[in-house]
């Protein structure tokens, strides 16, 4: 794939589209978008005052920018920062956030600011589809995950104590802009798991993007600050393309959507083992998920041994993790794991459902999975 990585300019962003009809939407992706966000919302809905939420973490590094974009296209700002964290993904911290929402007296006409990373944009999200039966909101994600998956797409929601994302609504934002030069100020190991959702779509559905990031994984990573590459914004643009190709075709994961799903059926197994702690963040609990579904793809004879060892070996190079062992303080057994597995997806006439893939490229969804051959293929896995 021939990349366009000089073209453009800070002042010319990419331009994604998602195609919903009535409620499409762009993604607006490029090194100091975020001063664009009042024009952009001024032209969008001309009189409207805005809630920004946010988290203390992106506040610090990020808000006050936030408000002067606002600001200087005349928008008013009302401000409600969470704590950072998953946790906030909790009924106590939407209710926080409705109150302060009403409280700064948004209507309808008036939009909410998700400004941070997933966490953020799922909260703010269901607040936004909640307070006044649905307010109109926009996406300014501030992590590599929020701005190649998760604040696209419309899925919002808060974590039940019965499991993570049960509370929720499908409801789209009306704008999301990637500014991806907020992304200097993530943590490495931050930014490093939300490169493996970023693999993850090549790994779906596009061998030549996959093909690209082995060998300009380091420029997506440096993020052109000084090097002018624009590695960063086509990685995240195809990733975008891609999410919203699937979105606009399968709005409510009825069939295709699940394809964003490769990786994950293991690697919610993994996370909830760890307790979804810091021991292994999502997009590292994806990588190793990934890495095992390419490999019990190849003991199924689905794909070649080499494609499977192809794919871990990306994941390995940028320093995610691929095996059982690299879980930093060791993983369950394999009934454990089993159990996980069999409460996240559920288990439907006694077979599992997994995306697995017939080359590099080519997922493909299969209910038809026995769960003996996953529990064989684990015991094979498992370190000792
Ligand atoms: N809605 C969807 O389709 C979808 C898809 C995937 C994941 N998710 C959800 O996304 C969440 C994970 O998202 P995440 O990984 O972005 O987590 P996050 O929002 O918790 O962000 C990770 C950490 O980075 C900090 N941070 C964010 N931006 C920063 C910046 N620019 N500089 C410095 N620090 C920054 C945050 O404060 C936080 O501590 C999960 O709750 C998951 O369920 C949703
Ligand atoms: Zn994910």
């Amino acid at each position: 794939m021939t990349a366009p990585l000089r073209q453009g300019s800070l002042a010319e962003p990419i331009i994604v589209q998602v195609a919903l009809g009535a409620r499409a939407y762009d993604i607006v992706i490029g090194r100091g978008q975020l001063a664009s966000l009042g024009s952009r919302i001024k032209a969008l809905r001309a009189g409207a005052k805005t809630a920004i939420v946010t988290d203390a973490t992106v506040a610090k590094h990020h808000l006050a920018a936030c408000q002067a974009a606002l600001n200087s296209a005349g928008i008013e700002s009302a401000s409600v920062v969470v704590p950072a964290g998953e946790g906030s993904k909790n009924y106590a911290t939407f209710e926080t956030v409705c109150e302060a929402i009403v409280a700064a007296r948004i209507e309808r006409g008036d939009l909410v600011v998700a400004l941070g990373g997933g966490v953020i944009g799922d909260l703010a999200g269901f607040a936004s589809a909640s307070v006044r039966r649905g307010l109109d909101f926009v996406q300014v994600p501030t992590t590599l995950l929020a701005q190649v998956d998760s604040s696209v797409g419309g899925k919002t929601g808060i974590n039940s104590r019965q499991g993570k994302n049960l509370i929720g609504a499908f409801h789209q934002p009306v704008l999301v802009i990637a500014d991806t030069g907020l992304l200097d100020t993530l943590p490495e190991r931050d930014f490093r798991a939300g490169y493996a959702e970023v693999v993850k779509y090549g790994l779906l559905g596009d061998a030549a993007f996959f093909a690209w990031l082995e060998a300009n994984w380091r420029d997506v990573f440096a993020g052109g600050k000084s090097s002018g590459s624009l590695a960063r914004e086509h990685a995240i643009a195809v990733c975008c393309r891609a999410k919203a190709g699937i979105v606009a075709r399968d709005e409510r994961e009825t069939s295709e959507r699940a394809l964003l799903n490769l990786g994950h059926t293991f690697g919610h197994a993994l996370e909830a083992a760890c307790g979804f702690s810091d021991r292994l963040l999502h997009g590292e609990a994806v990588a190793l998920g990934t890495a095992l579904a390419f490999e019990f793809s190849a003991c199924k004879g689905l794909i070649s041994a080499a494609d499977a060892a192809r794919a871990a070996a990306h994941l390995a190079a940028v320093g995610l993790p691929t095996h059982l062992k690299d879980v930093p303080g060791g993983v369950p057994g394999v009934d454990a794991l089993m159990d996980l597995i069999a409460q996240d997806k559920k288990v439907k006439r006694g077979k599992l459902t997994f995306i697995l893939v017939r080359a590099i490229g080519q997922a493909f969804v299969e209910n038809d999975v026995d769960p003996a051959q996953v529990r064989a293929f684990l015991e094979g896995q498992l370190p000792g």
